[in-house]
C-alpha cells in the first residue's frame, strides 16, 4: 500500500493556492521540477468534454485533489500501470463513498478512468493515443485538439481544461527523455514510450499557449502491397520500386512533410538482401527493417546545458567506419548530404535517404544547397558532379489536395549537360480530374523510356527483363 495515505475525511479539495504538494511524475525519469511546474495545479482531464456538464468537471477536480491528498502519486507512478490503476480505482471509490457522491455506475467508471489518465497518463490525449487510425495529433494551446486521419486534418471535440493542464502533460512527456520545457528552454523534441515523436514548444515562443505535435508511431508500417491497394502506386510501379531496391540503386526519396517518405523508405528496404549489413541513421528510430544484420543509430539533441549533441552528420560519418554495405539516412537536411553522397560514391551502393522537396529536380537543388550551406568550399559544378554520379533514382512522394498520398515520380539522374544535372522521368502520376466528392482522379504511367540507365545494373542482378516488362505494361494509350 501507499506511504502517505491520510484519513479520507481529512482530505480537502486542494484547489486553493499552494494546493497539492505531490506533483504527479512521468512514468519514467521524472524531470527536475521547474518553478512553473511546481506551481502548477494537479492535472485534470477534459477527456470527453462533449455533452458533459460543468458539474462533471467540478466533481472530477475535487476528486482528483482528494486523491492526490490521499495517495503518494510519486510512488504510484513507479508501480506498473495496471496495479496503479487498480489502486486509484479503490481509493477513488472510497472517496466517493465517504463523501456520499452519487453518480451512476457508468459515470463513476468514466470518472475513474479519466482520473487514471490524468494521474498516470497523458490526460485528454489518452483516447487519441490509443487510436490506430490517427497519424498526427496537434494541440495548439487548450483549444480543441486537431488530428489527422486518412490524410485529412479534423478538429476533435477533445480539449485540455487549461494551459496549465496542457503544460503539465508536456512536462510529463519530455521528462521521459530527461528534459523539461519552460521559458528558458521552450523547445523540446521527445518520444513517447510507444515510439511516437513529439515536439513541444511553449510560451513565450508559442504565443497562444503550449503547443504539442505528435507524429504517432505506426507499429505496422504500410507495406508496398498496401500502397498499391490504396492507389499510392500502381502494381507496375511497385514492381519498378522493388527492382530499384533489389538492384542496389542509390535512392533519394523526396516529398513534403507527411507525404509518406519514411513509409516508402521502409518499403524499399524490404527488398534488401538479408545478407547485407545495413546501418541506419535517424533522428528518431522509425524504420523497421526486416533484415537480421542491421545497426540502428539515432542522433541526440543537446542537453539542457547545450552540450553532448550528436548530429546526423556525426552519425553518417561514423557509420562509414562501421563497414556498412548500405547506409540508410532517415532524413537528410544538412551537411550530412555530402557524407551520404560520398558513401553512395564509394562502394555503398543501394544507400538511401529521404529529403524535403516538392519535385525530383528540386530535390537535387536542395542537396546542392545543403552542401553549399554546410561550408564545403566546393565549386557548384563539382557538387553537381558528385551528385549526379552518386544518385541513381529520385522517388517523389506527395500528399495531394484531397489528402491522398501518391508516388508521383520515379526519376533517374542521368548526368550533366554543361553545368546542369539532367534527369529523366521513368514513371509519373497524372492528375486527370476530380470526382464529385473532391477526390482526385489520376493514373500512373510510364513515360515510354524502355531502357532506363539503371537497366545495366538490373541486368547484373538478373532483373532486366522484369524491369522492361513493368515499364512496358505501365505505358498508357498505345495498345
Ligand atoms: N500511401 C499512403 N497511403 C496512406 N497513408 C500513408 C501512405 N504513406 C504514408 N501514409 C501514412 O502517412 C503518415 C505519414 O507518413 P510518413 O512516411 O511518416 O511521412 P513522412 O516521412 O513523409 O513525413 C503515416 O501515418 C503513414 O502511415
Ligand atoms: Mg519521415
Amino acid at each position: 500500500m501507499f506511504g502517505r495515505r491520510v484519513s479520507l475525511d481529512a482530505a480537502q479539495p486542494a484547489l486553493q493556492p499552494g494546493g497539492p504538494t505531490s506533483q504527479p511524475k512521468g512514468q519514467a525519469t521524472p524531470a527536475a521540477p521547474t518553478p512553473r511546474a511546481t506551481a502548477e495545479r494537479a492535472p485534470e482531464s477534459g477527456a470527453k468534454p462533449t455533452g458533459r456538464a460543468a458539474p462533471y468537471y467540478t466533481l472530477k477536480k475535487e476528486l482528483l485533489a482528494a486523491l492526490i491528498e490521499a495517495i503518494d502519486v510519486a510512488q504510484l507512478t513507479a508501480m506498473n500501470v495496471e496495479d496503479a490503476r487498480a489502486e486509484i480505482r479503490i481509493i477513488a471509490g472510497e472517496i466517493m463513498a465517504t463523501r456520499k457522491i452519487a453518480v451512476s455506475a457508468v459515470e463513476q467508471g468514466e470518472l475513474i478512468e479519466d482520473l487514471c489518465n490524468d494521474v498516470l497518463g497523458y490526460g485528454p490525449l489518452e483516447p487519441l493515443l490509443a487510436r490506430d487510425d490517427i497519424a498526427d495529433i496537434m494541440v495548439n494551446g487548450c483549444d480543441p485538439i486537431y488530428i489527422e486521419v486518412g490524410g485529412r486534418v479534423q478538429q476533435t471535440d477533445i480539449r485540455f481544461r487549461d494551459n496549465d493542464q496542457l503544460l503539465n502533460v508536456c512536462q510529463r512527456i519530455v521528462s521521459q527523455v530527461g528534459r523539461r520545457v519552460d521559458e528558458s528552454s521552450p523547445i523540446c523534441d521527445a518520444r513517447l514510450p510507444d515510439g511516437s515523436r513529439v515536439n513541444v514548444i511553449v510560451p513565450p515562443l508559442a504565443v497562444d499557449g503550449p503547443t504539442l505535435t505528435i507524429r504517432k508511431f505506426k507499429k505496422d508500417k504500410l507495406r508496398l502491397e498496401q500502397l498499391v491497394q490504396f492507389g499510392a502506386i500502381s502494381p507496375e510501379g511497385a514492381t519498378i520500386l522493388e527492382i530499384i531496391g533489389r538492384v542496389r540503386c542509390n535512392v533519394l526519396i523526396s516529398g513534403g512533410t507527411g507525404s509518406g517518405k519514411t513509409t516508402l523508405l521502409n518499403c524499399l528496404t524490404g527488398f534488401v538482401d538479408p545478407g547485407e549489413r545495413i546501418v541506419t541513421c535517424e533522428d528518431s528510430a522509425e524504420l523497421q527493417l526486416q533484415q537480421p544484420h542491421v545497426v540502428r543509430l539515432e542522433t541526440r539533441p543537446p542537453s539542457v546545458e547545450g552540450t553532448g549533441e550528436i548530429t546526423m552528420r556525426d552519425l553518417v560519418k561514423n557509420c562509414l567506419r562501421m563497414r556498412p554495405e548500405r547506409i540508410i539516412v532517415g532524413e537528410v537536411r544538412g551537411p550530412e548530404a555530402f557524407d551520404l553522397l560520398q558513401a553512395m560514391n564509394t562502394g555503398h551502393d543501394g544507400s538511401m535517404g529521404t529529403l524535403h522537396a516538392n519535385t525530383p529536380r528540386e530535390a537535387l537543388s536542395r542537396i546542392e544547397s545543403m552542401i553549399t550551406m554546410g561550408g564545403f568550399s566546393l565549386p557548384a559544378k563539382t557538387i553537381r558532379q558528385i551528385m549526379v554520379s552518386s544518385v541513381d533514382v529520385i522517388i517523389q512522394a506527395a500528399r495531394l489536395r484531397d489528402g491522398s498520398r501518391r508516388i508521383t515520380h520515379i526519376t533517374e539522374v542521368l548526368g550533366m549537360e554543361g553545368d546542369v544535372p539532367i534527369t529523366q522521368d521513368l514513371f509519373v502520376y497524372d492528375i486527370i480530374g476530380e470526382d464529385a466528392d473532391g477526390r482526385i482522379i489520376g493514373q500512373h504511367r510510364s513515360t515510354g523510356i524502355g531502357r532506363p540507365k539503371f537497366a545495366e545494373r538490373a541486368r547484373y542482378f538478373g532483373e532486366e527483363a522484369r524491369l522492361s516488362d513493368a515499364l512496358a505494361a505501365a505505358k498508357v494509350g498505345d495498345t
